[in-house]
């Protein structure tokens, strides 16, 4: 099928990066002859017709901004056959021939959908989580996480001031990756993440005596929000070591600000690399990044693989941080 023109949507969770991803598609497609639709707030503005015509100038001073110019959103009525069988009308009016989406893997699942219905789609990883499975990276991760690496320095200053313990929220219901990397950049007493099962004990309380025993005066806990309560984890901190703890949720300011240059960079050359399977009508793919290569997967082989957590890491993590 001859591709004359694709849509952009970006879908799920916002992640820095998705700016520059969206301007990548847009002009690579453009300098390859292809027209671009732009499809506000996701799989919604699919199945509404949210669907506008996008130049090269439409995609101007975004590389740098966070969140997304397009909207993003979460669309239960898409995993309808109604609401697809709508956004697949909807593709038809306005010419639109396959689609580069954005997001995470609930966003690759619906663009397999697409895909299976005639609409050929791409699926760019991007999500704060680094979560994806078939990829090594996703865009968003790096300023996510030097966002909470700044923010977590900020909060060592009066940790360290008032000699207490904080134990930090960092986002992640369901992955790990944000808190391990954080709080290995932050240097945390203890890391709690949800892949790894940990005894309160041992892990937590111990591991701060043993901090104590050799002169340690501040302790912080960085603890993926998957994991549990972090004011009710502080007060069992504070009740079985007598030390002042204090809870902070960094929540949704890690998804936002100015990209670093790696998302920037990362979300460019993905951008590139997926208009270049729809323009020879290749879709019902995923990119990835693997071993420092870009590189692209079926999304059904991609949805299938699995991604362990970095065990070795965590452990490391463990021995350097008395
Ligand atoms: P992410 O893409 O960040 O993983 P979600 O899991 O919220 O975020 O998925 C984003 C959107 O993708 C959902 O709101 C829905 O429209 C679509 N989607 C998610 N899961 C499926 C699925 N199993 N089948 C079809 N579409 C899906
Ligand atoms: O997937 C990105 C993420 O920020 C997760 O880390 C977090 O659990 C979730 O999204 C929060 O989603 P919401 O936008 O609904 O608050």
């Amino acid at each position: 099928m001859a591709i004359k023109t694709i849509g952009v949507l970006t879908s799920g969770g916002d992640a820095p990066g998705m700016n520059a991803a969206v301007r990548s598609v847009v002009r690579t497609a453009i300098s390859m002859g292809l027209k671009v639709k732009g499809i506000h707030h996701g799989y919604n503005g699919l199945i509404e017709g949210d669907i506008f015509d996008m130049n090269v100038r439409s995609v101007s001073d975004i590389i740098h901004r966070g969140g997304t110019v397009l909207y993003t959103a979460r669309s239960p009525l898409f995993k309808t056959e109604e609401g697809i069988n709508l956004a697949v009308e909807n593709c038809k009016k306005h010419g639109i021939d396959g689609i580069v989406v954005i997001g995470g893997d609930g966003s690759f699942r619906g663009a397999r959908d697409l895909s299976l219905k005639g609409i050929p789609c791409i699926g760019v990883p991007g999500t704060i989580d680094n979560d994806i499975t078939s990829t090594e990276y996703t865009i968003g991760f790096d300023t996510a996480m030097n966002t909470a690496m700044e923010m977590v320095d900020k909060l060592r200053d009066t940790t360290q001031s008032h000699e207490r313990c904080s134990v930090v929220e960092v986002m992640g219901r369901h992955a790990g990756w944000l808190a391990l990397q954080t709080g290995i950049a932050v240097g945390a007493t203890t890391i709690l993440v949800p892949e790894v099962p940990y005894d309160f004990d041992k892990d937590i309380i111990a591991a701060i005596k043993a901090s104590q025993a050799t002169g340690k005066m501040h302790y912080i806990i960085v603890v993926a929000e998957g994991v549990g309560n972090v004011h009710e984890i502080a007060k069992e901190i504070e009740g079985k070591t007598g030390i002042v703890t204090r809870a902070t949720v960094l929540g949704h300011v890690q998804r936002g600000g100015s990209p670093t240059v790696r998302d920037r960079v990362m979300a460019s050359e993905m951008g590139y690399e997926a208009v270049k399977l729809l323009k020879d009508g290749i879709g019902n793919r995923v990119i990835a990044y693997r071993d420092n290569k870009i590189v692209n997967f079926d999304i059904y082989e991609a949805l299938k693989m699995e991604k362990p957590f970095d065990i070795e890491s965590y452990k490391m993590a463990t021995n350097i941080s008395i």
